[in-house]
């Protein structure tokens, strides 16, 4: 007999208190922060579904690994057990780490970018977007048009739209492309995976333009698992025989190790060319540290090469993507517009489908997160024309969605929590033609998101 309950597997070994709060305390606390999230003491939040970055509970392993920590400052034992975890899954002839994934993009486009040239991806994250612009190119998002629809409930939301990706190289030339991304899963796009099927689209798209084919790869055991579940003939594969392939189709990648691979700090770049690597390398030794340990003391080498093993593994993967879906499928029983279908490591409500009444440059996003925090404790994260609007020309324009990310933190909440979640979630849902926008008092540029001050509007 087999259960329909998915529970979490493991059981609690160190708690940590949580701090309650009125909602008049809460309001006080998010008026301090200048209405912005970010800006609150993470004390006085309930649940913190702000990210998943960082934010998740190691294992007994994993604290028993960082015991073993060998802080030599050049090869140590560390690094090397580092070094064949991650290349046991992504099988690159260099690895080198960084202290998280925007110190590896920084130096991967330090290398590559500059004035003229184009970065095409599913959809960049922030840091990304903004370290590909920083150099002075241009940041493209080419995700299918499914993508860009928080209603659709294509499986495969993350993909790339193929034919626009080739367009772009035909007009531009290979020459102004120094890479191709494809970010997994698609973060920025809801949470979203991408196949197998157009991963080898996009291989075979940079093999005959001679590009080179990198992967933001922060969430790619949730990816995989998507790909195990819902595409055909994969079935039957084992999680790491998938990543294994998903890596050979790509000349090298970008990771934050605070997501998929359970470190709450770590990251690193990856790649097979070996001038690349050298140029990286220099440059890694400029901001960061010495090849071996990168911006990583020799304990987060051995918790991220524990937790990479966990990462993969199918029982914590199929608890961790249920447990998601979970709070996703509750809110859409009760009429709570979410983007469909659920992803991996969040829950995307759709703030533009709840507050119509609201512009979108009046940030019915920020509006929304605000409320839920001041009605319940919780903290999400604006993922809509306050992260993205603003141009790199000084102007601003409406994102593609306006959303709100409830980022689930791995192994941190149990489903009690949740429960918490969906009941605020859906009491602020009822009353949502109350909830008034925002304007922007104070901003800086770029990444606004992280420290902008609001007000809010009246009447
Ligand atoms: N790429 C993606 C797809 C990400 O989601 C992130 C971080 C990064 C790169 C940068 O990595 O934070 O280690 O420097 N995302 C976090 C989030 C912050 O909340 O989604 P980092």
């Amino acid at each position: 007999m087999t259960f329909k309950t998915i529970i979490e597997p493991f059981r609690v070994h160190s708690v940590e208190p949580l701090v309650m709060t009125t909602p008049e305390q809460r309001r006080e606390a998010i008026g301090r922060a200048g209405n912005n999230l970010f800006s609150l003491r993470a004390e006085d939040v309930l649940i913190d579904f702000l990210t998943d970055s960082g934010t998740g509970a190691m294992s007994r392993d994993q604290w028993a690994a960082i015991q073993r920590g060998d802080e030599s400052y050049a090869g140590s034992p560390s690094w090397f057990r580092f070094l064949e975890s991650v290349q046991d899954l992504f099988p690159f002839e260099h690895v080198i780490p960084t202290h998280q994934g925007r110190a590896a993009e920084k130096i991967l486009f330090t290398a590559i970018g500059g004035e003229g040239k184009i970065v095409p991806n599913n959809t960049h994250f922030d840091t990304t977007r903004a370290n590909v612009e920083y150099t002075g190119a241009r940041a493209v998002d080419l995700v299918i048009a499914e993508g860009r629809d928080p209603a659709s409930r294509h499986p495969f939301k993350g993909n790339m739209d193929l034919d626009a990706l080739e367009s772009l190289l035909i007009e531009h030339g290979r020459e102004a492309v120094p890479v191709v991304f494809m970010t997994i899963t698609n973060n920025s796009g809801g949470g979203q995976p991408v196949s197998l099927e157009n991963l080898r689209g996009v291989r075979e798209v940079c093999d005959r333009y001679g590009i080179p084919f990198f992967l933001d790869a922060c969430r790619f055991a949730e990816n995989a698992w998507f790909i195990r579940e819902r595409e055909a003939g994969q079935g039957d594969r084992d999680v790491r025989d998938i990543v294994r392939e998903v890596a050979s189709l790509a000349d090298g990648m970008t990771m934050s190790a605070k997501k998929d691979p359970l470190g709450n700090i770590g990251g690193w770049l990856a790649m097979n060319d070996d001038g690349l690597a050298d140029e990286c390398r220099t440059l890694l030794i400029l901001t960061e540290g010495f090849p071996t340990y990168g911006g990583l003391a020799g304990r987060d080498l051995e918790a991220l090469a524990q937790g990479l093993r966990e990462s993969v593994q199918h029982d914590y993967l199929r608890y961790r993507i249920r447990s998601t879906a979970y709070l996703g499928d509750a809110l859409t029983a009760a009429g709570v517009p979410v983007v469909q279908p659920i992803g991996g490591h969040a829950v995307y409500l759709d703030a533009g489908a709840l507050l119509p009444h609201i512009d979108p440059l009046d940030y019915p996003g920020q509006a929304l997160a605000i409320a839920l925090y001041e009605a319940g404790g919780i903290r999400g994260c604006e993922i809509g024309s306050v992260m993205f609007g603003l141009q790199p020309d000084g102007s601003e324009r409406p994102a593609a969605m306006e959303l709100v990310r409830l980022a689930i933190p791995r192994r941190t909440y149990t489903q009690s929590h949740i429960d918490y979640v969906i009941e605020v979630a859906i009491s602020v849902a009822e009353r949502a033609d109350q909830l008034r926008g925002y304007r922007i008092t104070s901003e800086p540029r770029p990444l606004r998101h992280f420290t902008a001050t609001f007000e809010q509007q009246t009447g």
